[in-house]
């Protein structure tokens, strides 16, 4: 099948209602996707000399793929196959047909480049519109995008999805928090598109200019780019009055709009399975679980022309779960931590959403959080510095609400850690992604 063939049976209608795969069974998305796995993995290897080489090395060729589950048979990628071929040796097309690039810094390094053809930004955009109307936007509404714009994918994929779902889309891009205040109070967006801690930056700065965040315009949210947890959830939908959905990505794959949680069930997240294919495997082994079993997440995609990614490993934790809202795709558990991001303390994993449940159990946490590691001795120790709310601050017993604090996460995920309660603004805000986990652990280790 030739490339343009393929991809124009991809193209769904998102005018009248759920698109065509949204709509369909689940055997129709299986038959689907072996369609355009077989497409997607000929592809890689027909022009990509790096995925060529690695299914040599596994003696594994296209032909082999015979069902869905041949898939396992073939390499997985991971982060260094993109260092190693930087910038653009993974790319399938020549770069003449490339329309766009995008990337990550990364925190070590070269950055993470990534390309797409006009076709691939189609479907990307229909993919982020569909995702927007799961969390339920509609055409004529309009979305105050505060993601990133730049070589981030959240704010330019976040844009042209909103303008392809028919919303007047307004461009804010991450910082300058009392202006996007001020701008939600004047233009009255029905919908907010940003990380999930830069909304409670956002609350501050409603608090700070005196307006009750309840009266704002806003009715839906969509949050991601980093793990959350539900109990952030049901503050931000408190606080605001509106529905927060979780929109999961990442730029290796293309960028937003990978799974959405429904706004009418609100358990996990529909992962769009007629473009990215789900793995989960075990991270020590790279052995396929069967649904259900908690592992790392693997995508591969089914219709990229500029950059197909077989088998990545995305290093965020979660498992799949069988479709509801959207009976046809499967689901994945919100991701509450990413394998990075795990701090282990004497033997016991904690993640920082699993410390973000029980601050926000608390009535004086802000929801603004870091954690610390040290080693002050022989033992690593772990630091929660927590924000207090404005209005709790004056006359918060702070030694108390610490120690409880600490008792609480003793008692709920059996590690001693140290709380250090800060005033409102002690912790520098992030601009789109929050550093939930410091190290400041010597580095001769
Ligand atoms: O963060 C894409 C994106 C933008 C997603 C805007 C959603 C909204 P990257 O910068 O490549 O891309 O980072 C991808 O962020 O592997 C996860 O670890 C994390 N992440 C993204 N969405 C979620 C989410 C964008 N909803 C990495 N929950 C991923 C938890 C998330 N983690």
């Amino acid at each position: 099948m030739t490339t343009a063939s393929h991809i124009a049976a991809t193209a769904g209608t998102i005018r009248d209602g759920l698109d065509e795969a949204e709509r369909a069974s689940r055997d129709q998305i299986q038959a689907l996707q072996l369609k355009r796995l077989a497409w997607s993995i000929r592809h890689a290897y027909d022009n990509v000399a790096h995925f060529r080489q690695r299914c040599a090395a596994m003696d594994v060729h296209p032909d082999d793929l015979r069902q869905l589950s041949d898939l396992q048979r073939f390499p997985l990628t991971v982060k260094t196959d993109l260092r190693d071929t930087y910038p653009f040796g993974l790319f399938a097309v020549p770069r003449e047909r490339i329309a766009r690039l995008h990337g990550s810094s990364g925190t070590t390094g070269k950055p993470v480049v990534v390309g797409y053809t006009a076709r691939d930004l189609d479907m990307w955009a229909d993919v982020v519109a569909r995702s927007l109307r799961a969390a339920g936007v509609r055409p004529g509404m309009m979305v105050h995008n505060a993601y990133g714009y730049g070589l981030f994918t959240g704010g330019l994929g976040a844009h042209y999805g909103a303008e392809r779902l028919g919303c007047a889309v307004v461009p804010v891009s991450g910082g300058m928090t009392e202006r996007q205040v001020q701008l939600i109070q004047d233009f009255r967006p029905d919908a907010i598109m940003v990380t999930p801690s830069y909304m409670l930056a956002l609350l501050d700065g409603f608090i700070k200019a005196g307006i009750d965040p309840r009266q704002s315009s806003l009715r839906f949210g969509i949050f991601g780019a980093e793990p959350w947890s539900n109990a952030l959830r049901v503050e931000i939908e408190k606080t605001f009055g509106l529905d927060a959905t979780d929109i999961y990505g990442l730029s290796e794959v293309i960028g937003p709009g990978v799974a959405q949680e429904c706004v009418e069930t609100k358990d996990g997240l529909h992962i769009w399975e007629d473009h990215f294919y789900p793995e989960v495997i075990d991270p020590q082994t790279g052995a396929v679980l069967p649904d259900g079993e908690l592992g790392e997440l693997v995508f591969t995609s089914l219709t990229k022309e500029a950059f197909p990614i077989i088998r990545y490993r995305t290093r965020d934790l979660t498992r799949l779960l069988p479709g509801t809202a959207r009976p046809g795709m499967r689901r994945m558990e919100k991701v509450t931590g990413r394998s990075d991001d795990m701090v282990i303390l004497r033997g016991v994993n904690v993640f920082p959403t699993q410390i973000e449940e029980l601050l926000l159990e608390t009535s004086w946490s802000s929801g603004h959080y870091q954690l610390e590691l040290t080693r002050p001795g022989r033992m690593d120790e772990l630091t929660v510095h927590a924000e207090v709310r404005v209005e709790e601050f004056p006359s918060l017993d702070t030694e108390r609400v610490a120690q409880e604090l600490a008792r609480r996460i003793k008692a709920n995920l059996g590690v001693s850690t140290h709380v250090a309660l800060l005033a409102p603004g002690g912790l520098e805000r992030s601009l789109g992604k929050a550093r939930r986990v410091v190290d400041n652990r010597p580095k001769d280790r």
